[in-house]
């Protein structure tokens, strides 16, 4: 049994309970990030604070957290759980308090709480065979800049692209392109990978960011741009990125194989170059 962190301590998973008067339960009024870990260090946690310090800014928490006392807990658990590969995920709630639509309570202190998961990133299969993908209509509300725990959309529509034997969704919106369930969807042309403009209405992927980096290393010019069904179908190569799946290639959408229909050469070389700057950056 796995021991996970709650407001403070360490427990047995089956012993950490929180109240049914918590506002992320009745109102997903909370927020998450999610680090990878590979030999047992964590990748690129500094900007997943910054990202969940603006999350709980833009909502209004009251105060942010404190950064190094999350480090010490997210490095315990690693170390309670024998963590080798996999991720940390941290959620900050609210806070609890008498169901009200209003937030009026002042002084409330958030619910924090992380748990760990085995997860193999680094050889992956969906990275070896590539993954599928199918349209949907991105039904999000239109702050999806924010991390919300708000995530009933994202988990209907990978479940639908699941049994219709798709790997994932990617959400669409006015006919174009916004991201995947849980990452940032990118398309390549030539020399010049295209990526979705960051506003309200995508999540400033944080592995995105990185490998911003990557593909300018590799001699790739950078796009931000929306882009539609037709330019995704017409791609070289197109891949997804989170971080859970660093860099993934996406072999299909729709009925429309991409490229060869195969993990393109790009996309391989990007993910080998992000692992190997993600690791030597890892705390
Ligand atoms: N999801 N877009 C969405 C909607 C996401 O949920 C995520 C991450 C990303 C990629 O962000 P990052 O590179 O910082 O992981 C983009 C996480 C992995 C999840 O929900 O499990």
């Amino acid at each position: 049994m796995r021991e996970v962190y709650l407001n403070g301590q360490f427990l047995p998973e089956d012993q950490a309970k929180v109240s049914i008067f918590d506002r992320s339960l009745l109102f997903a009024d909370s927020v998450y990030e999610v680090t990878s870990i590979v030999e047992g260090k964590l990748i690129d946690f500094k900007n997943h604070m910054k990202r969940l310090d603006r999350s709980m800014k833009e909502l209004g928490f009251e105060k942010s957290l404190n950064h190094d006392e999350i480090l010490n807990f997210h490095r315990q658990l690693i170390k309670l759980n024998n963590l080798n590969e996999g991720i940390v995920y941290l959620q900050v709630t609210r806070g609890v308090f008498d169901r009200d639509f209003t937030i009026s309570k002042k002084n409330i202190s958030p619910t924090v709480f992380a748990f760990t998961q085995e997860k193999k990133i680094v050889e992956s299969e969906s990275s070896k065979k590539g993954i599928k993908v199918m349209t949907v209509d991105d039904l999000r509300w239109k702050r999806c800049d924010i991390k919300t725990t708000q995530l009933l959309w994202p988990s209907l529509a990978k479940t639908e692209a699941f049994k219709k034997g798709f790997d994932d969704a990617w959400m669409m919106r006015e006919g174009y392109i916004m991201e995947g369930t849980s990452n940032n969807a990118w398309i390549v042309r030539s020399k010049n990978v295209f990526t979705r403009q960051s506003d309200q209405l995508i999540l400033s992927g944080i592995t995105r960011e990185a490998v911003l980096n990557c593909a300018k290393n590799l001699g790739y010019e950078v796009i931000f741009k929306n882009f539609t069904l037709p330019e995704v179908e017409s791609a070289t190569e197109a891949f997804i990125t989170s971080a859970t799946s660093f860099v993934t290639p996406v072999i299909q959408i729709n009925e429309k194989k991409i490229g060869e229909g195969e993990p393109g050469e790009f996309t391989k070389a990007l993910r080998a170059e992000y692992i190997k700057q993600a690791i030597k950056s890892s705390i």
